[in-house]
């Protein structure tokens, strides 16, 4: 058993300014990747060059990020900053500009890089030193060595096999303020299928079921707030940032399982929204899981049961009609996964597979 969670981690308002020396360490000059618009609007943005400005840090934009980055994007960024003198590598906004950043810091640092690179593990996994303010509240990327990237050869996502964890995490609740309702359901139920996921794995230990713990019972304090129920009060915003950093911790420590799996022919293809597409699959997987397992996991967060939670996932997306053939293809791609069918915490064959694909919970 490990527990191996090397991000130097602040959780607290102003946090960015706070924290200016501590950025400014990583040396003179910096390159802070993002994506179009969020940073510009939340104030992550104007709080990083600000502080970069008051300790004398040089800094260049790349601000090209796509949802869902891709590796083209990733070696767009290379191009442009390589002859650059980049010390170090800052990522602001939600999962894809922070995975987008770790990649580009790894390939940063390595000029004689092609993309194969990313996906060869005797290739020396060492980058630039990356930072992370993260904008959402649901990735748990500012706390996990792992970049989700677009492979469009292969029409899906798959993470690189290096672990570039960041050097420290910036995490400070205001920047979700003006977050649109979809924006933080969407997170949210991200955060929630780390945390099941984490547990209901393979790689579990005592150590991801404490993070995944506090995770979920934080989370279950926003419940409310996601069924519109209740406004979201500065606080919900930290306890929901807090819980998503929990959820990344957990996830660091095991891993995710098959909904995440599950979901990324459903993004690549339907440009589905990542939680809404994770968020397909887990009653199902929930439900499948040994209920001396998953029961605990949903009473955490706030669910009598499966059942319960697959009514609220259907009350926050609406009802979704998946077609029949991404279904299919979503099955065949994890299917033919080994490592995959193996991450759950209990045994999956291809029957029960079908179940969590095609069951009537996804059919509700
Ligand atoms: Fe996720």
């Amino acid at each position: 058993m490990k527990f191996y969670m090397p991000v130097r981690v602040f959780d607290e308002k102003d946090c960015v300014k706070a924290h200016a020396k501590d950025i400014a360490a990583f040396g003179k000059k910096a390159l802070i990747v993002t994506g179009r618009k969020s940073a510009f609007e939340n104030g992550s943005f104007d709080d990083v060059t600000q502080t970069l400005k008051d300790t004398d840090t040089e800094y260049l934009v790349f601000s090209a990020v796509e949802e869902n980055p891709s590796v083209e994007t990733v070696f767009a960024a290379k191009e442009r900053y390589e002859n650059e003198g980049i010390d170090f590598v800052i990522g602001i906004g939600g999962g894809s500009p922070m995975d987008a950043a770790k990649a580009i810091a790894l390939v940063l640092k390595h000029p004689e890089t092609d993309p194969e690179y990313l996906y060869d593990n005797t290739k020396d996994p060492s980058a630039l030193p990356v930072v992370c303010v993260p904008t959402t509240c649901g990735t748990g990327s500012e706390v996990t060595g792992v970049s989700v990237l677009t492979r469009h050869d292969k029409k899906t996502k798959i993470s690189m096999v290096h672990k570039v964890f960041p050097k420290l995490a910036l995490i400070d609740g205001k920047y979700l303020t003006g977050a649109s309702h979809t924006l933080i359901v969407n997170s949210a139920v991200d955060a929630l299928s780390h945390l099941y996921e984490s547990v209901i794995n393979a790689k579990v230990d005592d150590y991801v079921r404490m993070s995944a713990a506090a995770g979920l019972k934080l989370w279950a304090m926003i419940k409310p707030v996601l069924l519109g129920e209740r406004d979201m009060t500065e606080e919900d915003r930290s306890i929901l940032m807090r819980a998503s950093a929990l959820a990344g911790m957990s996830i660091a420590g095991s891993g995710t399982s098959l909904p995440h799996a599950l979901s990324y022919v459903l993004t690549y293809d339907l440009s589905l929204a990542h939680g809404r597409a994770v968020g397909y699959f887990l009653p199902a997987f929930m439900a499948a899981a040994p209920a001396e397992q998953g029961n605990e996991l949903l009473r955490y967060s706030g669910f009598e049961d499966a059942d319960d939670l697959a009514a609220f996932i259907d009350k926050v997306f609406g009802k979704q009609d998946i077609p029949e053939a991404e279904l299919d293809r979503t099955y065949d791609v994890v299917r033919n996964n080994a490592a995959k069918m193996k991450s759950a915490s209990f045994e999956v064959d291809e029957k029960l597979l079908k179940d969590i694909v095609y069951d009537t919970y996804n059919r509700r």
